[in-house]
């Protein structure tokens, strides 16, 4: 069986992993190529994880960069066309809700390739979004649709998927997670030097939190405050860090630390580590729930509603007085006991590769 699979963004690279990794286990079964986009091409956002991750260097590489929504879904579509043409695949396997995952599925759906999901169903019914659209879009034209957890099954029941495509399978970042957790705790003990004994870890970069003046300085103004009490560890994405140069935001207050973006090893220690992880990345807030870490997402909805549910995380608004209340509030209170939602055990990998054998 010939797999392609498309990865683009950061938070690909992690689910593609296990997953190559567990069909290079059957290599009579799969012929697999993988295809970067290029979506995101700097070193700390692309490359350090190829590496880190163990995932093999793209057989091919779109270059698409950085550009409106529109530019870079069409030039990810003309560039990947005939890749798709050439390798004949017998399944396009895409992952998340990225803007390469859309224009993906869309190119291998109209060419009559089968396109599978990982990651599918989920929704924050939010269209403001670009990922809401992006995953809504890639589950309506995907042959197999993966999910992580129970209402990511009932999302697309209620959207019309035939119930035979869906497979729920669990977390596969968390496979990841759970392949490399030894590795980033033998590194901490170096790491651990750099940084102080308690912190807050922040990661920030939606567009509706960054690319708003107003909503921006709140955000920084939060961490301001909240770093006189407990210090502030930010890697920053360059969304952010472009916003934070444009709106000319530096932070004066020397225990609020800002990094470049780290790899997944450090950020995984890093995460393991702090007192509460202030995010709003989506990935970040499964992370701290299956870590048992306390977990702030700043955003008014989140499509991973088992985090809060079951897990670590709690939603607040990008407003200064309610973040800093709210980061208040989690470090004060009791650690809850660490629960896993089912499925999220490192065996996701496994139970989609016996899903494409008997495909
Ligand atoms: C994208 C995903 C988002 C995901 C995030 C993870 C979409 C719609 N959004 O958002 O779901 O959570 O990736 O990081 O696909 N840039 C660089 N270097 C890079 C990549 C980007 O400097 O390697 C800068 C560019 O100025 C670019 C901006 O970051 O304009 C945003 O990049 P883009 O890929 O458009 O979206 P993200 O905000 O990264």
């Amino acid at each position: 069986m010939r797999v392609l699979h498309i990865v683009g963004a950061r938070p690909n690279f992690m689910k593609a992993a296990s997953i190559m990794r567990e069909m290079f286990r059957f290599p009579r079964d799969f012929h697999q190529l993988l295809v970067h986009t290029g979506q995101h091409y700097a070193p700390q956002m692309s490359q350090v994880f190829f590496h880190e991750l163990d995932l093999p260097q793209p057989d091919v590489n779109l270059n698409v960069g950085s550009g409106t929504h529109a530019w870079q879904t069409a030039q990810v579509m003309m560039r990947f066309e005939p890749v798709l043409n050439d390798y004949q695949p017998d399944w396009v396997v895409v992952y998340g809700d990225v803007n390469s995952t859309l224009a993906c599925s869309l190119v291998s759906t109209k060419l009559g390739y089968q396109v599978a999901h990982v990651e599918a169903g989920l929704r924050s019914f939010d269209r403001s979004m670009p990922e809401e659209i992006n995953r809504i879009i890639t589950d309506q034209l995907s042959d197999i649709l993966f999910t992580p957890s129970g209402d990511a099954d009932k999302n697309l029941k209620r959207e019309g998927i035939d119930d035979s495509k869906i497979h729920l399978v669990g977390n596969v970042m968390i496979d990841t997670l759970v392949h490399l957790l030894p590795k980033s705790q033998s590194n901490w003990y170096q790491l651990a030097n750099n940084f102080p004994r308690e912190y807050i870890l922040v990661t920030i970069h939606r567009p509706a939190n960054v690319d708003d003046a107003a909503t921006l300085v709140e955000i920084m103004s939060a961490l301001e405050t909240i770093c006189d009490q407990i210090p502030v560890v930010f890697p920053v994405h360059p969304r952010t860090r472009e916003r934070l140069n444009e709106f000319n935001l530096q932070p004066k207050n020397s225990r609020l630390q800002m990094l470049e973006p780290l790899g997944y090893l450090d950020f995984l220690s890093l995460q393991e580590h702090a007192s509460l992880v202030l995010t709003d990345s989506g990935g970040i807030q499964e992370e701290t729930t299956y870590l048992g870490v306390p977990c702030l997402t700043a955003r008014p909805n989140t499509e991973r509603p088992i985090t809060i549910t079951m897990g670590t995380n709690h939603l607040v608004e990008s407003e200064s007085s309610a973040l800093v209340q709210a980061m208040q509030a989690k470090l004060s209170g009791s650690r809850t006991k660490k629960k896993s939602p089912p499925l999220w055990d490192g065996h996701t990998a496994g139970r989609i590769v016996k899903v494409f054998r008997q495909a």
